[in-house]
Formats: C-alpha cells, sequence, structure tokens
C-alpha cells in the first residue's frame, strides 16, 4: 500500500478537532515520521524490548496501533513460541489500512487486530503492553482505570511501554519546548499555516500531561520498576515493570 505525504492543513481551512480518519490514515507513516521527535527510534526500541520481554505462552499488546508499526516491531522482536500480538484501534480506517500494511511484511508471530476502544478491552496474560501515544487522546480522568486495567492484565515481570507528548510545569521550559518543536516540524517542510492549523486542531482533542504526572501515577498503580527511557523535546516514552 502506498502513503501520500501528509498536506492535510496545507489550505486553509474551518477549525474542526482532529480525526483519525480515512485522510489521516492515507498520510500516517509521513504525518507521524515529521511530526513526532524521535518515533523511528521508538519503534526500534520497541523491537528490541520485545525480544527480552516478550514471554512464552503470553500475549503483547499495541493499544492504539494505527498502522501496526509498533505491532511488527513487537512481532519481529519475539523470539518465544506460543506468542500472539493483538492490536487494537478504535478507527475504522486505521484498522482497514493496517491489515493491509501487516500483510505487506512479513512476520512470524501472528498479530490478531481488533477495532475497539481500549477502553473496553480486556487485557490478559500481557508479557508486553505498548501504548505509543495512545493514552493522550483518552479523556484526562479515565486515563487511570485504562492504566489500571492493563496493570492487572499483565504478568509478571511484564512491561509497559508508554510514549506521550508532554507539557512543562516550568512556563519558560514549556514555551521553549514547544516553539523547538514546531521548529523541528519546519525543518520537516511543514508550513506556518499547517503547524497552526494543526494545533488548534488537536488542541481539545489530545491533552498532554507533565513527566512527573505520568510517573507518579505509574508508580501508584503499583509498576515496580519505573522511568523515563527516552525524551525529544516535548515527547517522551516510559517503562513500567510489574514485579
Ligand atoms: C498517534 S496514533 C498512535 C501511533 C501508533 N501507536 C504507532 O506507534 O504508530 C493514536 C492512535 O490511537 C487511536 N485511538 C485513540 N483513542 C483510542 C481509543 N480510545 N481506543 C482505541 N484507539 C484509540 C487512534 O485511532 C490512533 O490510531
Amino acid at each position: 500500500m502506498s502513503y501520500n505525504n501528509d498536506q492535510i492543513y496545507a489550505n486553509p481551512q474551518s477549525a474542526n478537532p482532529f480525526k483519525f480518519d480515512q485522510k489521516v490514515a492515507a498520510v500516517f507513516p509521513d504525518m507521524i515520521k515529521r511530526s513526532v521527535p524521535g518515533y523511528e527510534n521508538i519503534i526500534h526500541n520497541i523491537q528490541q524490548l520485545a525480544s527480552q520481554y516478550i514471554a512464552m505462552n503470553s500475549n503483547g499488546y499495541d493499544l492504539g496501533c494505527s498502522l501496526g508499526a509498533a505491532s511488527l516491531a513487537m512481532s519481529h522482536g519475539n523470539q518465544q513460541t506460543g506468542v500472539k500480538i493483538i492490536a487494537v484501534d478504535n478507527s475504522a480506517a486505521m484498522i482497514e489500512r493496517c491489515a493491509t500494511n501487516i500483510d505487506g511484511f512479513k512476520h512470524q508471530t501472528p498479530i490478531e487486530l481488533i477495532q475497539a476502544d481500549i477502553q473496553q478491552i480486556e487485557i490478559n496474560n500481557a508479557s508486553m503492553v505498548v501504548l505509543n501515544y495512545t493514552l493522550q487522546f483518552i479523556p484526562q480522568a479515565l486515563r487511570l482505570k485504562v492504566l489500571q486495567q492493563i496493570y492487572r492484565g499483565m504478568r509478571a515481570g511484564g512491561m509497559l511501554l508508554l510514549s506521550e507528548k508532554i507539557i512543562f510545569s516550568d512556563d519558560t521550559i514549556n514555551r521553549l519546548m514547544i516553539e523547538l518543536h514546531h521548529q523541528f516540524k519546519r525543518e520537516n517542510g511543514y508550513s506556518e499555516l499547517e503547524i497552526s492549523q494543526k494545533r488548534n486542531a488537536l488542541e481539545t482533542v489530545l491533552v498532554p500531561e507533565t513527566m512527573s504526572n505520568h510517573i507518579q501515577r505509574l508508580q501508584n498503580i503499583g509498576f515496580a520498576h519505573v522511568s523515563c527511557y527516552q525524551q525529544q523535546l516535548n515527547f517522551a516514552s516510559f517503562i513500567a515493570i510489574k514485579s
């Protein structure tokens, strides 16, 4: 399947909240690479972590899988038998394209696709769970419940990988990080109009939290080992291991 360059916000348009619809799904690999610093590195890390953390006869979950980049990374990294990767997304457009995308790549570990809200699915026998830039789209008050459900469905020794856009409690740092992120997007070919229209569209849909909020909540839930393992500007990835 071929993917186009992201030009969704190239022309002036009326402000509508951002949606993971057909238009976004058709340009998603280009959009995420040009918008999220460190994205490709995280996908590479997911493959490495899968080789260490996915256990025999267990499940790996990719929650908010979009086109399945993290699912494929887990599938490629897995070294064990009796493993299934379960990829979940509530966008019909994403799931449809994800199915074609996954078929196009050789992968030994089976990947099951489910179109559902991650708040509704049960997590079972999970040795690895990936939430790669998905939790930020769940209403803030409901995030704890989602993470608790994940924790309950994880095996001892299992790993949760969480990546999020973050904010900073220090206003000066926060403004600087936002500006540096806009600079990153300019360098990747986005115009001022594209940057500001996308920012407005995401404003009510993607609500970032601070790094300390994320770490504290994961610890409060019961994860024994929690750390940020990668930060690039206002994007951070965390690992949380259940004892
Ligand atoms: C930024 S993308 C995730 C990128 C993807 N994890 C990757 O690594 O390429 C966010 C995805 O989460 C999905 N999503 C948002 N809210 C969701 C929910 N409540 N349940 C399931 N999927 C959700 C969106 O449809 C979208 O595909």
